[in-house]
């Protein structure tokens, strides 16, 4: 890989971005950015080495950390003209809205606060809102997901309310419009998220405007895509009438059924 320096920046304030392995991966995003002049958010300061490392990376741009404890800026060296801290909690609704009142929207967001799962879902609720277009959200540490002491679960990793699953279930609004169920109900984030990246113990979101329609259904039904496009081929309307309308209907309405059911069985919503 190409060398930008944030490793030897990273090197320079000892972060431990470099023994868990991420370094090379922001990298990887951030190198087109880092002449930009952007807002990027940290949750969790800690002695402040990451915001000191994106301060020297990211020159012309804001660092604003948030930490739930108070944090001595001379202390940590971080009285700097691009820092800027705040005490709060990342999952206290009222904090994170002042802190969105202040910067209005950020380019990049990084969650390297308490690791626990409701409040990393917390606070990407409360901040994917203030999320810039084709800005970055990124989630580190999600090995805690795996980890009942952090609210994670190992034991159902299918089915638990971990933020890695959380974020796994993301993925489907990336693909939203092909979802084949007349029954869909559009969901908070589809169509605004562009891609999600995982790596290990760290996940990159990107967001942005994503509602291309699809090819293969119309209204997430194919039954309806394909009778249109079979009518305006050959024009034999009854006989595809018949095939797709009644025939396919009934059997995604009978599959709908059977779905509908397991859940309510199996407590799955
Ligand atoms: C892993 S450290 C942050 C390290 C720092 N980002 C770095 O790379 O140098 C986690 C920090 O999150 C803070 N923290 C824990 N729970 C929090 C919460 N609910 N809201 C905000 N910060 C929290 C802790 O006080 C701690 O300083």
């Amino acid at each position: 890989m190409e060398n930008h320096n944030l490793k030897k920046i990273a090197e320079t304030y000892k972060s431990d971005k470099i023994e868990h392995g991420y370094i090379e991966i922001y990298e990887s995003y951030f190198h087109k950015l880092k002449e930009d002049n952007l807002i990027i958010l940290e949750l969790g300061i800690a002695d402040g080495k990451s915001l000191l490392t994106w301060s020297d990376y990211f020159k012309n741009s804001k660092i604003v950390g948030i930490d739930i404890h108070k944090i001595n800026l001379d202390e940590k060296n971080l009285n700097r003209s691009n820092i800027d801290i705040h005490q709060g909690s990342q999952s206290d609704e009222k904090f994170i809205s002042e802190i969105i009142s202040k910067y209005k929207e950020f380019d990049i967001i990084i969650d390297d606060g308490s690791h626990l799962s409701k409040d990393v879902k917390k606070s990407f609720q409360l901040l994917f809102p203030a999320l810039k277009n084709k800005g970055l959200y990124i989630v580190e540490d999600i090995q805690t997901s795996y980890n009942h002491f952090f609210g994670g679960n190992p034991f159902d990793l299918k089915y638990s309310n971990s933020h890695m699953n959380f974020f796994k279930h993301l993925t489907d609004s990336i693909n939203y419009q092909e979802i084949a169920n007349p029954f869909y109900i559009k969901k908070k984030y589809d169509s605004q998220i562009l891609n999600i990246s995982f790596h290990h113990n760290i996940v990159f979101l990107k967001k942005g405007v994503n509602d291309r329609v699809s090819k293969e259904v119309i209204n997430h039904s194919y039954e309806d895509m394909k009778f249109k496009e079979k009518t305006n081929r050959s024009g034999n309307n009854l006989r595809y009438f018949l095939k797709y309308k009644i025939l396919f209907k009934t059997y995604t309405l009978f599959l709908f059924l059977v779905n509908l059911i397991k859940k309510i069985v199996l407590l799955r919503f």
